[in-house]
């Protein structure tokens, strides 16, 4: 069972969070969630997963799988192969790697089959409505327009945040609905919790960071 509020670090492909800097990254957030008792997991690249799912005791997660079966596709990324990896979860639909709604919902069973929680990425309300419709563990709404800029979600577009929550509910009561894009610091953490969501995924805000224990920290300061 998921436990929320949750926080989900998506760390792309940032050279701050590439390989050994991944490991750091998700030591902190294990030491962090351990000291708060804060449910938090890390999406790392493909070849970043077993280096870090060894070592650590939060979720790890996969940026993105394909909607594949073993056998022949070239450069794709198989859903056993990440559960084989370690892999706690999966990012699906990231509006950096988008899929169509057939691919998503394949990804979603093909995830669902192989006990891999599912994070399905949507970027307005009517999609956020259609994904929750095929039963993914969590969504996640992200304006896109909104990632990696300097203003979080919660901010700039309350408003989806907001109607996504209302919108999915009418036909989901179990998803648990994320929101996403430029989230900084624990007072964009406290107000999407207020706008009805259960948790955040950010990037920038903690990869790009100086110091990143202080915005992890600061993530959790108002929850
Ligand atoms: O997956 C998280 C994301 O797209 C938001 O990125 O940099 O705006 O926190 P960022």
């Amino acid at each position: 069972m998921l436990k929320t509020p949750m926080i989900v670090l998506n760390v792309k492909t940032y050279a701050e969070a590439t390989g050994e800097n991944a490991l750091l990254l998700a030591r902190l957030m294990e030491k962090l969630s351990n000291e708060t008792g804060l449910s938090m997991a890390i999406a790392v690249q493909a070849s970043d997963i077993t280096f870090c799912a060894k070592e650590v005791s939060i979720p790890v997660y996969a940026q993105h799988i394909d909607p594949i079966k073993p056998g022949s596709n070239t450069g794709w990324t198989l859903p056993e192969a990440v559960k084989v990896a370690g892999a706690h979860g999966t990012l699906i639909n990231h509006s950096e790697h988008r899929l169509n709604l057939a691919d998503i919902d394949t990804c979603i069973s093909r995830a669902r089959d192989l006990e891999l929680d599912t994070l399905v990425c949507t970027n307005n309300v009517a999609t956020s409505k259609a994904v929750s419709t095929f039963y993914p563990l969590m969504i996640a709404i992200e304006p896109p327009e909104l990632i990696g800029g300097d203003i979080s979600v919660t901010t700039a577009d309350p408003g989806i945040v907001r109607n996504t929550v209302k919108a999915v509910r009418t036909i989901n009561n179990t998803v648990k609905i994320l929101c996403g894009a430029g989230v900084k610091n624990g007072k964009d953490v406290k107000k999407a919790i207020e706008l009805g969501a259960d948790g955040v995924l950010l990037a920038s805000g903690v990869v790009k960071a100086k110091d990143k224990e202080v915005v992890l920290r600061d993530l959790t300061s108002d929850i």
